[in-house]
């Protein structure tokens, strides 16, 4: 019968036969998928194995050190960390159209993976942490959503490399037990999924440095609560949004004029419909009160409560 130990066994003889003594990459994106896709791999082949982790400036609050702990500290793995941080920003200065913002992200990431890559020399595979319902449900989306959402942690597309998926049976509960099978632990595969555009995304409008810092220390204040809470595996997605308007507030003796944060949490099975999460009233409480205390340039929290459709799950 099927256990998560067999299955690991099998996929370990699989990649081996197929990948031999050439070398393979991998490009973590610090997600669940590209992280359980790599330890398996690397549990395959080890040192053959290479992973690339772009780091675009725009994860959450510690999740670039997290990985890079984690794969290096823990899995012992080849890890070739990239801090392109200034770079990216240069990039995004101007652009407010979400769109062109992705595209930019997307094309920039390309363009440094592949500057990585082609410093390792030859390389044959790369491994894609794609599931079974990813390979399934691309049929009933178009090309151009597909693109579009998926193009961080995409492909240049004259790069010639034989594909290594070995999550493409899974579904993502199966992928989750094989992450903590592997040795990873609860709280990075318990991680809500999060957009390869990561917070730049959440901004509206231009991102700045100052933005991109209310943001994350909003948003970690947000993921703090939810998981004392005890409510963060219920739900689908919990995370703040910085829209670029500042409202009138006060505070102590002194008018104040800041940003306001959105508190998005949302209920879901697949992404493609959401319910937005009917959290307690003292929990919305305890991060209002704690956002607009701790958090210097906020003066006010709101919480969206529409449903995807209409409204989508990202607000970019
Ligand atoms: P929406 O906002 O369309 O999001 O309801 C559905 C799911 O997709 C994620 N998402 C993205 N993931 N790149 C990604 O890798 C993207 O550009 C992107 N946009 C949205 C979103 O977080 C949600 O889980």
């Amino acid at each position: 019968d099927w256990t998560m130990e067999s299955f690991i066994e099998l996929q370990v003889a699989e990649i081996r036969a197929k990948v031999g003594n050439r070398r393979v990459l991998c490009a973590l994106s610090g997600g669940v998928d590209s992280s359980v896709a790599a330890a398996l791999v690397h549990r395959a082949i080890g040192d053959q194995l290479t992973c690339v982790f772009v780091d675009h400036g725009f994860m959450r609050k510690n999740e670039a050190e997290q990985v890079k702990k984690v794969f290096t500290e823990q899995f012992q793995l080849n890890l070739v960390f990239i801090d392109v941080r200034e770079r990216f920003m240069k990039k995004l200065e101007g652009v407010s159209d979400p769109e062109t913002k992705r595209k930019s992200i997307g094309n920039e990431f390309i363009r440094v993976f592949e500057v990585e890559a082609a410093k390792l020399g030859k390389v044959d595979f790369l491994v894609q942490g794609t599931l079974y319902p990813d390979i399934v449900e691309s049929g009933t989306e178009t090309a151009e959503t597909i693109k579009s959402h998926h193009n961080v942690g995409g492909l240049p597309e004259d790069m010639q490399f034989e594909l290594v998926e070995p999550l493409r049976m899974l579904f993502k509960d199966e992928v989750r037990e094989l992450g903590l099978e592997l040795g990873m632990s609860e709280e990075i595969v318990w991680r809500q999924p999060f957009p390869g555009p990561g917070l730049a995304i959440r901004i509206l409008g231009e991102v700045t440095q100052e933005k991109l810092d209310i943001l994350r220390e909003a948003d970690a204040i947000i993921l703090e609560e939810i998981r004392r809470s005890g409510l963060y595996r219920e739900l689908w997605q919990s995370f703040a949004v910085l829209p670029t308007i500042k409202s009138v507030g006060v505070m102590g003796d002194g008018r104040t004029y800041e940003y306001p944060i959105i508190l998005r949490a949302v209920t879901s099975e697949d992404a493609m419909t959401a319910d937005w999460a009917r959290l307690p009233y003292d929990l919305l409480h305890d991060i209002s009160s704690r956002i607009v205390n701790e958090v210097k340039g906020v003066n006010r929290v709101v919480y969206d409560i529409t449903s995807k459709p209409p409204g989508t799950i990202e607000w970019e």
